[in-house]
């Protein structure tokens, strides 16, 4: 991918397995990395891998002292910030029964976070002439989900704010977009599918058109290349990185025409 090397990128949530994979994808090609996380074990468990060009700074996206913080180090560890990758996410949602404390909490990390980071990098990203920031929208921004309210509404925020910013900071040489996973293998699914990933890719194939869930590296490969040359025309847009599920309909592949004839 051309563009890349010697590059600066923040990735927020590079703790999880998919921050990870796109963190490994940035240092692949030459890009430097400061890894934004609450996640302190993972985080500095990541940095390890590196011989260096991989800094994690412990940051609390609600906090703005820790933000400036994180920031301040990415500038003074590689000297400027070209990326903003904003990965970290709340699955805080109990849907009608979430109170307004749960609320700030999940529109605070999805969508809030990533703002305020812009904010303290927008300055050093101009001073470099441009770049690029990639948000995470979800499959959820799109489709009703049973018990689901916060995360879905905090995904499908980021999608508008996506056009918003793209709006706002071409004038800058800035280009954003997002990328809009399905089910993805990652911690959450690791979790509460016990490690079976056979049982999450059942599960997954009747709304997935390629009938199992993402690898993190597929979804890593999309992010890396939005921030790269080959993608100079791109801004505004959402990709998803989803298998087929937001192009698949309600009929799913169940040909219903058919059973209506039968
Ligand atoms: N996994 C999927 O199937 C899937 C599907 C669609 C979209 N996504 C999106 O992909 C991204 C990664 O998802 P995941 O499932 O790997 O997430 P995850 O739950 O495994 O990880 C979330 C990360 O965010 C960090 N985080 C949480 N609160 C934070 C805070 N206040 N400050 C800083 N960091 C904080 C956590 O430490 C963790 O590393 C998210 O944006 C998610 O919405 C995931």
């Amino acid at each position: 991918m051309k563009g890349l090397q010697d590059k600066v990128a923040i990735v927020t949530g590079g703790a999880t397995l998919i921050g990870a994979e796109i963190v490994r994808q940035f240092h692949r090609n030459g890009t430097r990395v400061v890894v934004a996380d609450i996640d302190g074990k993972n985080g500095e468990a990541l940095q390890r891998e590196f011989a260096d060009g991989v800094r994690f700074v412990q940051t609390d996206l609600t906090q703005d002292e820790q933000l400036q913080r994180c920031v301040d180090a990415a500038v003074a560890a590689y000297g400027g910030i070209d990326f903003i990758v904003n990965v970290a996410c709340s699955y805080v949602d109990e849907g009608l029964a979430s109170d307004r404390q749960q609320w700030s909490q999940a529109l605070g990390v999805n969508l809030v976070g990533g703002v305020m980071l812009l904010r303290a990098a927008y300055p050093h990203m101009v001073q470099r002439g441009g770049g690029a920031i990639v948000n995470f929208g979800s499959t959820s921004a799109q489709v009703a989900q049973a018990g689901r309210w916060l995360y879905p509404a905090s995904k499908a925020a980021v999608v508008q704010l996506t056009r918003s910013q793209a709006m706002d900071l071409a004038k800058d040489n800035i280009r954003v977009n997002s990328v809009s996973p399905g089910w993805t293998w990652s911690g959450v699914l690791d979790q509460v599918s016990g490690g079976d990933k056979d049982k999450a890719n059942r599960v997954a194939a009747p709304f997935h058109m390629l009938g199992r869930v993402g690898e993190p590296a597929e979804v890593a490969a999309a992010v890396v290349f939005l921030c790269s040359d080959q993608a100079s025309f791109i801004t505004g847009a959402n990709l998803p990185v989803d298998g087929g599920y937001g192009a698949m309909g309600p009929e799913q592949g169940a040909a219903p025409i058919a059973a209506l004839m039968a």
